[in-house]
């Protein structure tokens, strides 16, 4: 077994190293508090494992993303959107037969319970499709309470799989005050979301191929991303033994912050802003080198990629393709190559390590199939739901899972006496 030797207060302490599938080396410091009394110091995390997960691997400073040992390269290629669900919640891809009755399933179950739809009304009409997304995944808990016990996961899952579409699409329409349509049996994943959110009841539906096509690959580039914040979050939420709903809706409140899964409607604001300026892009690079401006380059940066996030370069090149093949000009998209050219060729980021990050090129492509900024961020949610739903099972497949409860250092009064309040 090999170790490492800490040394603390004079003494010797031996540790367990822990060694990944891909050669990732850790070491494990569950007894370092009880052993010598002290904790470590990781704000931000960015130095602690949380977790042993079989599901994603980043290599970030070779750009490498894999799920379940698949580049990422190779499934935004060949894959659909159903599959990747399949691959990252029960690890394998699925036949045929699997693949068939696995779609079959995802339809046949993306109604939601009529007494839902209703809930939708109560949301008041410019409500942000976020908060409604997330209210609503967790309403799921009391409407399907029979999909809310360990022994119904895989019920839990599917529920969530296909509702979550159809979820998205009615914050959509309820939002510009339109009438519910409902998902189609003969239809795939993508395009009966595309149809329940352009389409109209009283006419037939076509959904454009390069649309569906588009709208499947961001879904897949989308759909995990090891421990990043959402994930984590869902991971810290489900390790109380809360149910799947709940975890899930944590989860998509995590990612609505701009640091997070909010940086693609953020980057379409700020290529606006810059837009509306004049395209005066430089400007906005000087702005996001002064510490004191408080703006940062969205879609900009990233906690694991050093080098270049794969995802960003896939997404570059179908922006190309996706406004071509749609016959689409978008000043927007000059202006985010302008700012990549020149922020690649800045000391300020190149130092730091900032490429363009998936959030980046995104929104663009949103734009042109006719996404609306404010639905940015839930489709994120619904490109990621399949790894948070693998994330939050494996570890309820995993023996000894324990309660997420960090330490911290207490940096507060010590202690004080109580003062009555006519002497204070
Ligand atoms: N613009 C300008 N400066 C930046 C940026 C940026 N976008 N990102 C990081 N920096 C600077 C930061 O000021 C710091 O400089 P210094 O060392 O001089 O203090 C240095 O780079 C390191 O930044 P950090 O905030 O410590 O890095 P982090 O790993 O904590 O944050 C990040 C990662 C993605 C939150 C950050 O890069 C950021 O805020 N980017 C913009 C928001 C964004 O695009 N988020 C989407 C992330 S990808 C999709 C997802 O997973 O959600």
């Amino acid at each position: 077994m090999s170790t490492v030797k800490l040394l603390i207060d004079g003494k010797d302490h031996e540790f367990r190293v822990i060694e990944g599938s891909e050669g990732e080396k850790g070491f494990d410091i569950a007894s370092l508090r009880a052993a010598t009394g002290y904790i470590t110091l990781d704000p931000g995390y960015g130095n602690t494992g949380a977790c042993k997960s079989a599901i994603t691997f980043i290599d970030g400073d070779k750009g490498i993303l894999r799920y379940r040992g698949y580049p990422i390269e190779e499934l935004a290629e060949s894959a659909r959107f159903p599959e990747v669900c399949h691959l990252l919640v029960y690890d394998h891809l699925p036949n045929r037969d699997e693949l068939m009755e696995w779609r079959r399933q995802l339809t046949l179950n993306s109604y939601v319970h009529e007494a839902m739809v209703n809930v939708f009304d109560s949301f008041p009409p410019h409500a942000h499709p976020m908060a409604i997304l997330s209210a609503m995944v967790s309403s799921m808990s009391a409407f399907y309470p029979e999909a809310n016990t360990p022994e119904t996961l895989d019920m839990a899952i599917m529920y969530l799989l296909a509702k979550a579409k159809t979820i998205a699409a009615y914050s959509y329409r309820k939002s510009r005050g339109e009438p519910t349509m409902y998902p189609l049996s003969d239809l795939s994943y993508v395009a009966n979301f595309l149809r329940m959110m352009f389409g109209h009841p009283a006419e037939p539906y076509e959904v454009s191929p390069v649309i569906e096509r588009a709208m499947g690959l961001l879904l897949i580039l989308h759909a995990d991303h090891e421990q990043n914040c959402s994930t984590s979050t869902v991971r810290m939420v489900g390790s109380s033994q809360a149910n799947l709903f709940a975890a899930i809706s944590a989860g998509i409140c995590a990612l609505w912050g701009p640091l997070h899964g909010g940086a693609n409607q953020a980057v379409i604001e700020m290529l606006e802003r810059i837009e509306a300026d004049g395209g005066d892009y430089k400007k906005y690079i000087k702005m996001a080198k002064d510490k004191d401006s408080g703006f940062r380059l969205m879609g900009f940066g990233h906690r694991v990629y050093k080098n270049f996030d794969p995802r960003a370069r896939i997404l570059k090149k179908a922006c190309d393709e996706v406004l071509g093949e749609l016959g689409i000009t978008d000043p927007l998209l000059d202006i985010a190559k302008h700012l990549e050219e020149a922020a690649l060729k800045d000391d300020f980021f190149i130092e730091r390590k900032l490429y363009p990050n998936v959030d980046f090129y995104s929104g663009i492509i949103y734009r042109a199939i006719g996404i609306p900024t404010n639905m940015f961020t839930v489709m994120f949610a619904l490109g990621r739901l399949p790894g948070w739903i693998a994330h939050f099972r494996e570890m309820r497949m995993e023996r000894g899972e324990r309660i997420h409860r960090p330490r911290q250092i207490y940096t507060g009064a010590t202690q004080r006496k109580w003062v009555p309040l006519d002497e204070r």
